[in-house]
């Protein structure tokens, strides 16, 4: 399963890319909003970074607007993903726009056959908002695993992005039940390589170490 870090904030980004995992970028316009800078500028610097693919959202509502948008997006770099909403005219300029070749996320999805459409469209993405869904006291992961079941069924090539991503047991569900990538903010990236148990079993074998190279200064590799 494709990591990507959910975020518009270059620190968090180049931290993530650091550790060697990192496969692709989402934003949105509620994260770009956030860092307070120029949209098209933050996006070029992503993409200094990532090579991987890098999730830009217009901020139109219908299909000719969202194309023009769509089209000063993707110049900016080759790894830009085009991301629109799950309404009707998004679905539109997604067949549009992945017609023309551009690379598309389908973003805000809430129910299966939103995510049947948007393949029939030609999408690159699709992104089930897993954590929205849960705050509402639905079980989000059941679309995902509804999705997974339909693109199989018949052969869609779209990747399922699980979004909305809470706590890193979303990351392992999703991973369980196949999805082709999953995109957390830098916290929960962070949390899954954390347990008390490893700290533990650490500090416990380089304590036994250290005892052994005190009593025996001889030995090799005395920290
Ligand atoms: C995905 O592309 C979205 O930016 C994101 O996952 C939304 O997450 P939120 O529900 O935590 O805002």
């Amino acid at each position: 399963m494709d990591i990507y870090i959910d975020t518009a904030n270059l620190d968090e980004i180049k931290r993530a890319a650091d550790l060697g995992v990192l496969d692709g970028v989402t934003t949105n316009p509620s994260l770009v909003a956030r860092e307070g800078v120029d949209f098209h500028t933050r996006l070029e610097e992503i993409c200094q970074i990532v090579s991987g693919p890098v999730s830009a959202e217009v901020v139109s509502t219908e299909h000719d607007p969202m194309v023009a948008e769509a089209e000063t997006l993707t110049p900016i770099a080759a790894n830009i993903v085009v991301k629109l909403p799950c309404i009707e005219e998004g679905l539109r300029a997604c067949k549009t726009l992945s017609d023309r070749g551009t690379k598309i996320n389908m973003t805000l999805c809430f129910q299966p056959l939103q995510a049947l459409m948007a393949a029939k469209a030609g999408a690159f993405l699709i992104s089930p908002f897993i954590g929205r869904m849960d705050d509402v006291a639905f079980e989000g992961m059941e679309i995902v695993q509804q999705i997974r079941t339909i693109y199989d069924n018949y052969g869609f090539s779209t990747k399922i992005l699980v979004a909305s991503i809470r706590h890193p047991m979303h990351l392992s569900q999703a991973a369980l039940i196949g999805a082709d990538v999953a995109t957390a903010p830098f916290k929960v990236i962070q949390q899954v390589m954390k347990h008390p148990l490893t700290d533990v079993g650490l500090q416990k074998f380089l304590a036994d170490w250290d005892k052994a190279h005190a009593a025996m200064p001889q030995l090799a590799g005395s920290r």
